[in-house]
């Protein structure tokens, strides 16, 4: 893995919690989920639970990186696949708690036996509805929306093509939530019409997210 791994590889590991993320996106047998991919993880960590993940990511690097790790977890090299002497640059916390999470009890064979549902993509998140019949039922968002390496997320630009691109009943999960856009930005958002919170969703990820970023996590909703 390290021999491939290009310098522009950044996430090798999440930093979120593996934990919340399931609680708050909530993932059934029949979901068809779109996430933004990074290092992979959460796309793994959500394979285990649904019918088919896509990851995205405008970083043609990162989405090497994860399909180097697919190809590992597919040969059952668990070591590689969770790289764990490349992480030096991660917090022990972190680094523990996601190692914790996909060790634990048969899981890595139960995504391993998923690996066909899952794909990749290169693109803008904003962009990759378009041209495709796919419906996705559920989508992760990592925290595009406040990373200060992705200032072009606009919250507005980003949660508006989400929302007129799913139906009514799907799910959008955002790490980092409102209350963190006001605070860093000093930015009110206008949530598009038909989206609205999952409060009990929300709750659930909130009491799980214990990441040392203190990230707080909203679940939205499609309604109409
Ligand atoms: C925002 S970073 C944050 C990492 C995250 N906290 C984690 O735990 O992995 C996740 C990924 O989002 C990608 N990304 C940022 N903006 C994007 C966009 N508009 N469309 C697709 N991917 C994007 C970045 O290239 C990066 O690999």
């Amino acid at each position: 893995m390290g021999a491939t791994q290009t310098k522009d590889v950044k996430w090798l590991c999440t930093n979120e919690n593996l934990e919340a993320i399931i609680l708050g996106l909530d993932p059934q047998p029949d979901d068809v989920v779109l996430a933004v991919c990074g290092s992979g993880d959460q796309a793994f960590a959500i394979l285990e639970y649904v019918e088919s993940v896509v990851a995205f990511d405008i970083s043609t690097a990162q989405i090497n990186f994860a399909i180097q790790r697919k190809r590992a977890l597919g040969e059952g090299n668990y070591t590689r696949f969770l790289c764990l002497d490349e992480l030096s640059g991660h917090s022990g916390q972190e680094v523990r708690s996601r190692k914790k999470y996909f060790l634990k009890e048969g899981r890595l064979e139960r995504i391993r036996r998923k690996l066909d549902s899952l794909l990749f993509r290169v693109g803008d998140i904003t962009n990759a509805f378009f041209g495709e019949a796919t419906q996705y039922s559920k989508v992760y968002l990592s925290n595009i929306l406040t990373d200060s390496d992705f200032l072009f997320n606009s919250p507005p630009r980003v949660l508006s093509a989400i929302s007129a691109n799913l139906s009514t009943g799907s799910l959008v999960y955002d790490p980092s939530g409102p209350p963190v856009l006001r605070e860093e930005t000093d930015l009110f958002i206008t949530l598009p019409q038909n989206l609205e919170i999952e409060f009990e969703l929300t709750h659930k990820a909130r009491l799980n997210e214990r990441s040392i970023y203190r990230y707080s996590p909203v679940v939205y909703i499609i309604t109409s």
